[in-house]
């Protein structure tokens, strides 16, 4: 039997105003689309900003059902949302960031296991890395190279 070990990479900043300007400005997006969340049930409001290699910026929030797995998370609602538009765009980085109306969320968000799966689609897709962002309301801000980093040993379309 061999061990074998897989290595994931994070940075984290202190707060937004470290990250690059341009991180400023896509996380600010994500936080307007965050704030036109529909998420009744939850009272947790997410939203994600997306920066495509032809320079536009696609955002989304998460859409909650009454009948709740109907629901679908920002981070879909968004690269879905590009993939319809914009087939041919490649997904540079993304931006998430998550408020609670029951408490401020200060540590970062990350984005959920099908919401990994679903960026690690169009990465395959593209044969690009996505820089992915992601923070609570306020305070640190997690930045990962590569969604490979939040989903080591993921399956995708080379196992079928
Ligand atoms: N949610 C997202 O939008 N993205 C995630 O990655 C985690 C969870 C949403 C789904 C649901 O509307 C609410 O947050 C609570 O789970």
């Amino acid at each position: 039997m061999k061990e074998l070990k897989i290595e994931s990479k994070l940075y984290v900043f202190d707060n937004l105003e470290d990250t690059p300007k341009d991180i400023q400005k896509l996380m600010q997006d994500a936080i307007e689309a965050r704030d036109k969340a529909y998420a009744p049930y939850s009272r947790f409001h997410v939203g994600a900003a997306l920066l495509l290699d032809n320079g536009e910026i696609i955002s989304g929030n998460n859409q909650e059902n009454a009948s709740y797995p109907s629901g679908l998370c920002a981070e879909r609602t968004a690269i879905f949302y590009a993939g319809a538009k914009y087939p041919n765009a490649k997904i540079v980085k993304i931006a998430i960031t998550a408020a609670s109306q029951n408490q401020k969320t200060k540590t970062p968000i990350p984005p959920c296991g099908a919401c990994r799966q679903s960026i690690a689609e169009y990465e395959t897709k593209q044969n690009l890395p996505i820089e992915i962002y992601f923070m609570g309301e306020v305070g640190k801000v997690m930045k990962s190279n590569s969604l490979a980093n939040l989903l080591p040993f993921g399956f995708d379309s080379s196992n079928l």
